[in-house]
């Protein structure tokens, strides 16, 4: 992997976190595309949320449409956290352009066997479209670089006690990549909830000064308020997503473990639970994910708001 500027297609329902992931992913790596799916929001709403994001980070990075709804599972949303629009806080432009194409799966293929060996799939909402490439194209599991997926928490969930969102949104779909063989990196709550972006950290961002980085305290605002509301009573939220694609571009602010990881599809409880095991035994099962188990959240913030600042 070119470790500074990995090729990387974003798969996303933003939401708040995944638009930081935008903007992350278009500052730090060659952002081919941009490919979204149901998730937070349904996917009319996240696809003009990526639009909006495209926008007024002054982007040229296509946005293709993917997967209205889970393999199996039934619709969930998360407006409880990231509002009824998927992105409420800031004022969003009214004049946004239009998809690139109404097929993400198609586009994921034809970008990876473009570039064998190169190209990152980073995926920050429910899986549904990467297991449908993986399934429609076999040759990816191979031909990718890796995935890198915002997803699960060992041992702890968000949406259940024992289920991360993204994950139990579509856990067929979650089981199929997890399972595919391909070189995949899990940045979980365990990780995640390391990075909360609170009122220090906002202030910090509004001062970088700049339309983009206002915008994005805007949205912090709001989904920090939110996770007051819904979780903690601090009004900080963790800043999930970023964290998949700084995994590739920004490796040095990792710890990584390789696990074995397995989604529970079942269980009375504990459906969508991304299932690691650290028992440390020699057993029959390789590791199949390198997991995320810390990062330096000082310096994540650091780089956060000098990203920000760049886009004036
Ligand atoms: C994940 O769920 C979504 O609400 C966020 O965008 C993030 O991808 C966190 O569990
Ligand atoms: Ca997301």
């Amino acid at each position: 992997m070119n470790a500074t500027r990995p090729a990387v297609i974003l798969d996303c329902d933003p939401g708040h976190d995944d638009a930081l992931a935008i903007a992350v992913a278009a500052g730090h790596a060659e952002l081919l595309g941009i490919t979204t799916v149901a998730g937070n929001v349904p996917l009319p709403l996240t696809t003009r949320n990526a639009l909006a994001m495209v926008r007024v980070l002054g982007l040229d990075a296509p946005v293709h449409v993917g997967s209205p709804r889970p393999l199996v599972a039934e619709p969930r949303t998360a407006e409880f956290i990231h509002g009824a629009s998927g992105l409420d806080g800031p004022e969003l432009p009214a004049d946004l352009g239009e998809p690139a194409s109404r097929d993400a799966i198609g586009f994921i293929v034809d970008a990876v066997r473009a570039r064998p060996g190169e190209v990152w799939l980073v995926a920050t909402g429910p899986l549904t479209n990467v297991a449908l490439a993986l399934r429609t194209a076999p040759d990816l599991a191979e031909l990718l670089a890796g995935i890198s997926i915002m997803g699960g928490g060992v041992p702890f969930g968000n949406a259940t006690p024992a289920a991360e969102f993204n994950i139990l949104v579509d856990p067929e779909a979650a089981d199929v990549v997890f399972r595919s063989g391909v070189r995949l990196i899990m940045a979980g709550l365990n990780v995640t909830h390391q990075w909360p972006i609170g009122p220090d950290e906002r202030a910090r961002i509004r001062a970088a000064g700049g339309r983009v980085a206002g915008f994005c305290a805007d949205l912090l605002d709001f989904y920090g308020a939110a996770y007051a509301r819904v979780f903690s009573g601090v009004p900080a939220g963790p800043l999930h997503d970023p964290i998949a694609v700084l995994a590739l571009t920004h490796p040095q602010l990792f710890e990584v473990e390789p696990a074995h990881v397995v989604v529970e599809l079942t269980g009375t409880h504990t459906r969508g639970m991304t299932l690691a095991d650290l028992r440390g035994v020699r057993h029959d099962e390789a590791p199949n994910v390198e997991l995320l188990t810390r990062i330096d959240a000082a310096a994540a913030t650091e780089l956060l708001v000098s990203t920000l600042a760049t886009y004036g």
